[in-house]
């Protein structure tokens, strides 16, 4: 069975990113049916409108090639003052644009948020979701992933999880995300939607 592209972007920038290792969890949980790549963003300039279309920087070009060649996007959005933080904001802006040739159109997607704090990324997930609706992606509403209380004994650097429950969840959450690309590609097939088509 050919396996779904998927691009994978995490909202955080930093080395030890607990957004990382579950992007790393999720990608192992997933192997037999996704291919997840992560993309890079913190070589995206903040987003100017003068300075897009001819003279778009070459690392927005990278950006949107990269998301125009994946069958949907997983997003890990860390929550920064109860919102998403801004380099993720940055790569929804930046993927989204020149206006009519959204990256993003239609490509299904996923979102998880985790916190070492009580809310798991409640407030980011959503931001999140909110902008998704805006940028035309069905994004898979249930399981919903608010992955709290987070530490290195639960989650290790290299994305191995040590916690039963959370395991359990991931394998949950990717098996959903698998069968939601699944359902959405099929079905974009069946009614010949052009997936570049802005909505
Ligand atoms: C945070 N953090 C945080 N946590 C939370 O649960 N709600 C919040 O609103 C915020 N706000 C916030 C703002 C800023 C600027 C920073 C740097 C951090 C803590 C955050 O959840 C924690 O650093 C996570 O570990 C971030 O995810 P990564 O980097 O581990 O993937």
């Amino acid at each position: 069975m050919t396996k779904h592209r998927i691009a994978f972007i995490n909202g955080s920038l930093r080395k030890d990113s607990f957004h990382g290792r579950l992007g790393l969890a999720i990608t192992a949980a997933a192997t037999d049916r996704l291919a997840i790549t992560a993309l890079q963003i913190d070589d995206l300039p903040l987003y100017n409108q003068d300075v897009d279309g001819d003279a778009a920087p070459p690392s927005y070009r990278r950006f949107r090639k990269a998301l125009q060649a994946s069958d949907g996007v997983l997003f890990g959005s860390p929550e920064y003052n109860r919102s998403m933080s801004g380099a993720m904001k940055n790569a929804i802006d930046v993927g989204s644009r020149p206006y009519g040739q959204s990256s993003f159109a239609r490509k299904p997607a996923a979102v998880f948020s985790g916190s070492p704090g009580m809310t798991g990324g409640f407030g980011s997930n959503h931001a999140l979701r909110q902008s998704c609706v805006f940028v035309d992606m069905p994004v898979m509403p249930q399981p919903e992933a608010y992955w709290g209380l987070l530490n290195d004994d639960k989650l290790a650097a290299d994305g191995s999880v040590n916690d039963e429950m959370l395991a359990k969840f991931v394998a949950g959450f990717a098996k959903a995300f698998a069968d939601w690309i699944d359902l959405i590609v099929a079905g974009r097939a069946s009614l010949a939607l052009d997936p570049t088509q802005q909505g």
